[in-house]
C-alpha cells in the first residue's frame, strides 16, 4: 500500500506517532538546485578533479591559488542556486515534530535559505571565509590582485570555511549530530552516497539506537540494505510528497 507514488502508508503512520526525527542530507539534496554532486560519474565534481588535488590542506599548501579559484567557482554556482522543493519541504517538515534535527554535509547554505533553523553544518559553509592561520572567520578584506587574498589581521592566505579531507569536523556540531542520531525515533538519510565518515556513521548510530531508517536516494548506497524504507526517487519530488501525506 502506498500513500502516494513513493510513500508507503506504514511510514506515514509511523511518522504520525513520533516526536524525535533526525535528518542527514548530502549533495543529492541540492542536485535539483543545479549544484553538482561529488561522485556521480561524469557530472560529479570529483569526476573532473580529484579530492586530493583540491579539498585537502596539502593541496592548499601546494597550490593555494588553484584551490581558492576552484572554491570561488563553486561559490559562484552556489550564489546562483535557489532552494528546491526538497529543501522547502524539509523546512516545513521540521514544524511537524517536537524534536527535528537537520544535519547537513552540504556547504551551500540552501537549507537556511529555505527557512530551516539550526542547521548542523558538519562540513562548514562555502559562503564563509576564514584565515588559514588563525582560523577566525573574515567577513571582508581589501580588494587585492593577490589570490588567495591575505588575511587583513595577519597576512596569511584566506581560505573557504569548509572542512577538507583529513581535517577535523567542528566538534560541537558533530557531538550534537551524534546525539540526535543516538536518540531519534526516525532517521532520514537523503541525497548522500554514505561514504565519507564521520557523517556516514550517523545512520548506523541511529540503527543501533533502534530508529526507523528512511533513505531517499535514486541510487543504492552502503545504507540501503539496512534501511527500513528506501524511497528511490529525487528528494525534490519525494519530500513534498511525504509532506502532503502528513498534512
Ligand atoms: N535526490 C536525492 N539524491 C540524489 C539526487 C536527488 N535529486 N541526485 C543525486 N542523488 C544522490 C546520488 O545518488 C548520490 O548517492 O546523492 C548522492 C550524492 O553523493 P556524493 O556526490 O558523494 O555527495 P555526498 O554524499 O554529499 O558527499 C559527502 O564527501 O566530497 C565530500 O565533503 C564532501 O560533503 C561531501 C561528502
Amino acid at each position: 500500500m502506498t500513500a502516494a507514488p513513493q510513500i508507503p502508508l506504514r511510514l506515514v503512520e509511523s511518522l504520525r506517532k513520533v516526536d524525535r526525527v533526525a535528518v542527514l542530507t548530502g549533495a543529492g539534496t541540492s542536485a535539483e538546485s543545479g549544484i553538482p554532486t561529488f561522485r556521480q560519474a561524469q557530472t560529479g565534481l570529483w569526476s573532473q578533479f580529484s579530492p586530493e588535488e583540491l579539498a585537502t590542506p596539502m593541496a592548499f599548501a601546494e597550490n593555494p591559488k588553484r584551490v581558492w579559484e576552484w572554491y570561488a567557482w563553486r561559490r559562484e554556482l552556489v550564489t546562483k542556486a535557489r532552494p528546491n522543493p526538497g529543501h522547502l519541504a524539509l523546512a516545513q517538515l521540521a514544524r511537524r515534530f517536537p524534536q527535528f534535527t537537520l544535519i547537513t554535509q552540504n556547504v551551500d547554505g540552501l537549507h537556511q535559505q529555505a527557512g530551516s533553523q539550526e542547521v548542523l553544518e558538519l562540513h562548514g559553509n562555502i559562503l564563509r571565509t576564514k584565515c588559514s592561520r588563525e582560523g577566525r572567520v573574515v567577513e571582508k578584506w581589501t580588494d587585492t590582485p593577490a589570490v588567495p587574498p591575505p588575511c587583513p589581521h595577519c597576512g596569511a592566505h584566506l581560505r573557504p570555511d569548509v572542512v577538507w579531507f583529513h581535517e577535523a569536523l567542528p566538534q560541537e556540531t558533530l557531538d550534537r549530530a551524534m546525539a540526535a542520531a543516538a536518540s531519534c525515533q526516525v532517521f532520514f538519510s537523503i541525497g548522500t552516497s554514505t561514504v565519507v565518515s564521520p557523517a556516514a556513521d550517523l545512520p548506523f548510530i541511529a540503527i543501533r539506537n533502534g530508529a526507523v531508517i528512511v533513505e531517499i536516494n535514486p541510487e543504492p548506497t552502503p545504507l540501503t540494505e539496512s534501511a527500513d524504507y528506501v524511497l528511490a526517487g529525487p528528494s525534490g519530488m519525494v519530500l513534498p510528497e511525504l509532506l502532503t501525506c502528513l498534512a
